[in-house]
């Protein structure tokens, strides 16, 4: 893969950064979250947490089923302030009703 190409969209970390953190020590998808920010975007991870674990893999000879997957804290969707300060949706959809594809 080439090393420009964007791993984490939200966070703009491509491939070859994802690669470097891995040779230069950060061995799990926690470290490389915290220090790349890689799952902590708008997604909260759900577009790049797989490829992270698939690079950490490749790059370690780990196993892809013994990388760990990162913490996931609510909201796992963006909640805007104004609907948390009122409580919740008016209509009582936690999602707002933004998300109702999914
Ligand atoms: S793509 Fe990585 S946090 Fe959204």
């Amino acid at each position: 893969m080439k090393e420009d190409v964007v791993i984490c969209r939200c966070e703009d970390i491509t491939y070859g950064e994802i690669v470097d953190a891995v040779r230069g020590g950060l061995t799990t998808t926690e470290e490389i979250k915290r220090i790349l920010r890689c799952g902590m975007g708008p997604c909260q991870g759900r577009t790049c947490s797989r490829l992270i674990v698939r690079i950490i893999s490749q790059e370690t000879g780990v196993p892809v089923a013994e990388v760990r997957f990162p913490v996931v804290r609510p909201p796992s969707r963006p909640v805007e302030i104004g609907v948390m300060a009122a409580g919740g949706p008016p209509d009582g959809n936690p999602s707002g009703g933004e998300y109702d594809a999914d």
